[in-house]
């Protein structure tokens, strides 16, 4: 069993009794204290600047590892962070349970400021199973096929699903992407954060749940158990 505490956007913090992960921290208020969050791992998704976040400075503050697509994972590496590297449709054994990188439909380069833009590889998801219990962070993505596959081979308990379109799926095919991971539970996220992504939430849920599949909308700041 693990909790989920929503932070906003597409940031999520997952816990159990021994280990602190946070998924994609990027806050809207900016935040210092670092340390106080006693991160053991960050879970980047991919290089772009509302998921990256603080993600560098919490590794660093926290002297947690970076789990993250190779190349992000290399440019982490390069500002002072432990990483662990990894590629998509690869999982690993950590301490805490095992994650896997998923396809995501989507880019990931990283804003260097000025005219730099830097290259950080394929954008990911990750299939995150503790105890048991998998958790699916879809990351920025358009809706996929594949998305069956995922729901077929894992048993999810809980799928975070962009709504906010324009960037990444809309409210329609996030409900499709429902259907096709067959999840016990789906959480919106990645909408109404900036321009764009305006979403209403309770559309997604009164759609998913007219065709049988259970949505809970977390408020920034609230907690589940999973
Ligand atoms: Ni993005
Ligand atoms: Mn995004």
């Amino acid at each position: 069993m693990f909790s989920i505490k929503y932070l906003g956007h597409s940031a999520f913090l997952v816990t159990n009794q021994n280990t602190r992960i946070i998924i994609d921290p990027f806050f809207l208020k900016p935040m210092k204290d670092f340390q106080k969050l006693a991160i053991d791992y960050v879970l980047l998704s991919h290089g772009h600047g509302d998921h990256v976040g603080s993600g560098i400075e919490i590794a660093k503050a926290c002297d947690a590892r970076m789990i993250a697509p190779l190349e992000l994972a290399t440019f982490c590496n390069k500002k002072g962070c432990k990483v662990h590297a990894m590629q998509i449709g690869g999982g690993y054994d950590f301490p805490f349970g095992r994650v896997k990188l998923t396809i995501a439909h989507h880019g990931s380069g990283y804003d260097l400021g000025g005219e730099s833009f830097a290259y950080m590889g394929n954008p990911c998801g990750f299939l995150i199973t503790i105890e048991g219990k998998t958790l699916y962070h879809a990351g920025d993505t358009g809706l996929f096929l594949d998305m069956k596959l995922i729901g077929e081979k894992n048993s999810i308990d809980a799928a975070l699903l962009p709504i906010g379109d324009n960037f990444t799926m809309g409210i329609d095919d996030a409900v499709d992407a429902i259907e096709f991971l067959k999840p016990k539970l789906a959480i919106p996220m990645h909408y109404n954060t900036f321009d764009f992504i305006e979403a209403n939430p309770q559309e997604f849920k009164d759609k998913a749940e007219a065709r049988g599949f259970k949505v809970t909308i977390m408020q920034i700041g609230e907690t589940i158990e999973i």
